[in-house]
């Protein structure tokens, strides 16, 4: 079921089949139940209701874990690997909270489109547009499920419209729902002309199936109700007339949704969603990189960290680097070159996500997603090639937009304070900055509750309690330019200088009026809020 949709060359079988993508929704679309059943249509797991079990397990390991459950956000991002219909699915999870949109958008660097899940009832919710915003900044591709159709739903106009204009995205019906809420019968498969039943007494089932040869095919009659037949006629008749028609080809440049209705937790319209994702979600594609791009069907092997993750098992201090690969066929056991220190590694326990638990992967890949544990080695936005110095771009830090100090509550235990702090930066869960004068350490987030997350980290995975408090500081900005032009202008504002967790240069700053001062007064140097991490 590839698509030969893009102009690239044919991919081999094995990377064509992969499909790579994350679901993005507001909190209580239903991203867990359509994570579920995919998982069940996947033949993952055996019953629905195992994703959420594990989750709560995993859950009950930390205090942190227990803050993430009390507050009903995702933090922590994991990446599965299952199989449906000859294709390998790899889907990685988005932290759902707004707060974590650096995470988020380093994750989505890693997948080829994302799943928008939207809440029939309430359609586009104010994280459900966040989070498309970061997926319009890569253009992903973008498929749409609208969720609860067994509930009261808005009108299926008002939703196609409501999308359209605040995404400013185009639409257009896979399929359309018939009745609503408790007359809720189904849909019809626009793209296959088939009736889609739903049963309502078996959450588990897949949906009962009719072809039909067009709407006009008297056979619609026998299984729907007098007025659901009309209402369904009239309103695909206008959908017809007004609204787009499928151009797979938009859908892979990001300028159309196709949208499918259902509901997540009847096992309904999931499947659907599945062949949609299956025939109009990407294939691999192309990774930027420097000094030239990557593509997947190079024979040579190649990838990228886009999540480090610490203390999975607060046991073992271990870490796992997210991988991406982006080319060619992986072995266990392979030398890799890690470009960022030139030095080989030999990734000999690399782990595959598949559902169920994690597992050695023998084998990976372009498109699939990798988890490498190391000691600190691998960082966010690193490469691993077989020796070629390539190096994935793209994968940006920002500047964070709050800043506090920190203290270790027992003096004695600030150097145990850094080796946390550092782990964090590393892992990217903060930016933490060594001001040049004084003692101590800015950390900066993007979000607030990020500092609240931290603190409890740092007390529940170092035993070290913390104290986050006012820093003088309000912005940081990275310092570029030539060696000796950045030395003079350090020498000129230590006061405002501080090197981040991989020692480059930052201005630290109270005022914007100080940044546009020195953007002013000293034009060879750039100030920017970004910087690609490396
Ligand atoms: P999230 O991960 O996006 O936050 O959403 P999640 O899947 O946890 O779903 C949120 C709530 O919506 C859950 O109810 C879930 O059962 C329900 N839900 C999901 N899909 C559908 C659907 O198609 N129809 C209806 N009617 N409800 C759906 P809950 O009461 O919060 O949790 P639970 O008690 O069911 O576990």
């Amino acid at each position: 079921m590839a698509t030969d949709l893009s102009n690239r060359p044919k991919l081999p079988a094995e990377i064509a089949r992969r499909r790579t993508f994350a679901i993005i929704s507001h909190p209580d679309a239903g991203k867990t139940t359509l994570t579920e059943k995919f998982l069940l249509y996947g033949g993952a797991i055996q019953m629905a209701g195992q994703v959420r079990a594990k989750g709560e397990a995993r859950r009950t390991r930390s205090d942190f874990m227990q803050m993430e459950k009390d507050r009903g956000i995702s933090v922590s991002a994991s990446a599965m690997s299952f199989d449906f219909s000859g294709l390998r699915f790899n889907l990685v999870d988005t932290p759902g909270h707004s707060d974590f949109s650096e995470d988020t958008y380093r994750t989505l660097t890693a997948v080829d489109a994302a799943v928008m899940v939207i809440d029939g009832a309430k359609g586009v919710e104010s994280q459900t547009q966040k989070l498309f915003e970061v997926c319009r900044l890569r253009d992903l591709p973008i498929l749409t499920f609208c969720n609860k159709m067994d509930r009261e739903s808005r009108d299926t106009f008002e939703i196609i419209d409501e999308i359209q204009e605040m995404l400013a995205i185009d639409v257009t019906p896979a399929s359309w729902p018939i009745g609503v809420g408790s007359e809720f019968m189904g849909c019809y498969d626009l793209l296959n002309d088939r009736l889609e039943l739903m049963d309502r007494a078996d959450r588990n089932k897949v949906a009962e199936s009719i072809k039909i040869k067009g709407l006009d095919d008297p056979k619609l009659a026998e299984h729907l109700p007098k007025h659901l037949l009309e209402k369904l006629l009239e309103e695909v008749e206008m959908a017809r007339e007004l609204l787009p028609e499928l151009v797979p080809q938009s859908v892979l440049e990001g300028h159309m949704t196709p949208i499918w209705f259902g509901s997540a937790i009847n096992s309904f319209g999931v499947q659907e969603l599945m062949n949609g994702i299956g025939q109009y979600g990407p294939e691999p594609q192309v990774q930027k990189a420097e000094p030239r791009n990557i593509a997947p069907e190079e024979t040579k092997v190649s990838g990228f960290v886009f999540k480090v993750q610490a203390n999975m098992d607060p046991k073992h201090r271990d870490r796992v680097a997210f991988v991406r690969m982006a080319s060619g066929h992986f072995k266990r056991g392979m030398k890799l070159t890690h470009v960022r220190s030139k030095k080989p590694m030999a990734i000999t326990n690399p782990v595959l996500f598949l559902a169920s638990d994690r597992e050695l992967a023998e084998e990976a890949w372009a498109g699939d997603i990798i988890g490498i544990p190391n000691h600190g080695q691998l960082r966010i936005g690193d490469t691993l090639t077989e020796g070629e110095l390539l190096r994935v771009t793209n994968i940006p830090s920002f500047a964070p937009e709050l800043l506090q100090g920190v203290r270790a509550m027992d003096p004695m235990k600030s150097k145990h304070l850094e080796k946390a702090l550092m782990q964090f930066a590393e892992e990217g869960a903060a930016k933490v900055f060594k001001p040049s004068i004084g003692s101590g350490f800015i950390v900066g987030v993007v979000g607030a509750l990020q500092f609240e997350v931290l603190a409890s980290r740092i007390e529940l995975e170092y035993g070290l309690p913390v104290r986050f408090e006012g820093s003088q500081f309000k912005s940081a900005r990275w310092v570029n330019g030539e060696r000796q032009d950045v030395e003079k202008f350090v020498n000129l504002n230590k006061q405002h200088i501080a090197h981040d967790h991989d020692g480059d240069i930052v201005y630290l700053t109270r005022l914007q009026w100080d940044i546009d001062r020195v953007e002013r007064d000293h034009k060879e140097i750039k100030l920017t809020a970004t910087k690609e991490m490396m």
